[in-house]
């Protein structure tokens, strides 16, 4: 059998993208990662010329790469980590935001949850909530409080398709037709909630790992903790073995939820108050990471 050569330079090829049909070689992965990143940014409207993003990074491949992509296709990107106080776990990772943002020379800003008195651990402990689920609200919040404050006009994530995916998967098998009128790689600025964007969500976690990988970016590989990995990976592993079978159906099968699902099921977020403490959307007067706060503290 011949050698399988790259699409764009007839070079050997080091990648075959089955569900894009497409061989390529290691300098042409690399652009065509960042064209499609670009072209997803256009297509879905995601960030407009002269605005401001804040992409939140974990240290991770996913928001470390996004951060890279950003900034090489000329986006105005900060950076926002949020240190949970999760002992070695976010040690290390904060480390590896901190290294990437002065080797880049990337302004970057710091969250720490110990300062703010809601450490995970703390909270996980003092509340009977899934300690997941409690950061996923923390964060969430301080996202947008941050971008708020700062003027920014987008909040970025790195969530992957493998990410989007398994988590419509695990809704759709539950029938949590709330959560199939909320997700979408774009959600606007509305009541008090800064645009929201994700421009990798097309991409595999494994496209994501090359493309970090062989611009030797240096991210944090353990997860942590408290992970409730168990269960989004069983979704992440079923999803890669239908792919196996049939190139591009993970990809067919989010984009048909955004293009057919999503609209059915969209709803208006609803005009929420403002906290009476912080300013942050809120159904009640005292918003819950406020209340929280009170309820922790020692
Ligand atoms: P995860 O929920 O850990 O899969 O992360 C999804 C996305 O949320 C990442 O790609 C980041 O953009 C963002 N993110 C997760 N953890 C943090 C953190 N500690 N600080 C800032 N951003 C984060
Ligand atoms: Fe938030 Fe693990 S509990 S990252
Ligand atoms: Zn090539
Ligand atoms: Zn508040």
């Amino acid at each position: 059998m011949g050698k399988i050569r790259c699409r764009f330079c007839k070079e050997e090829a080091f990648i075959r993208l089955k569900q894009h049909r497409l061989n390529l070689c290691k300098e042409h992965y690399l652009s065509w990662f960042e064209n499609y990143t670009q072209r997803t940014i256009r297509e879905f409207n995601m960030i407009k010329e002269g605005e401001r993003v804040l992409v939140a990074v974990s240290g991770g491949k996913d928001s470390l790469s996004l951060w890279f992509v950003l900034k090489r296709l000329n986006y105005q990107a900060d950076g926002l980590y949020i240190d949970l106080g999760i002992g070695e776990y976010s040690k290390k990772s904060k480390e590896k935001v901190l290294k990437f943002a002065k080797e880049h020379n990337l302004k970057l800003i710091v969250v720490s949850l110990k300062e703010e008195g809601i450490p995970i651990p703390l909270v996980g402990e003092k509340t009977n909530r899934s300690y997941c689920s409690l950061c996923g609200r923390i964060k969430r919040y301080y996202f947008n409080k941050v971008a708020r404050e700062g003027g920014y006009d987008i909040l970025a994530t790195g969530h992957n398709l493998d990410d989007e995916a398994s988590s419509l998967l695990s809704n759709v098998l539950s029938w949590d037709l709330k959560y199939l009128g909320s997700k979408f790689p774009v959600l606007e600025e509305e009541g008090g909630f800064k645009k929201k964007v994700k421009p990798f969500f097309k991409f595999s976690e494994k496209e994501v790992l090359i493309y970090t990988l062989l611009r030797k970016i240096d991210f944090i590989e353990e997860e942590c903790p408290y992970s409730e990995g168990a269960s989004t990976l069983f979704y992440k592993k079923l999803l890669n073995e239908v792919e196996e079978r049939s190139p591009g159906t993970k990809l067919r099968f989010y984009l048909d939820y955004l293009r057919k699902v999503y609209p059915l099921f969209k709803k208006k977020r609803e005009d929420l108050k403002s906290c009476i403490l912080c300013g942050e959307p809120s159904y009640k007067e005292v918003c819950f990471i406020c209340s929280l706060k009170g309820k922790v503290k020692v």
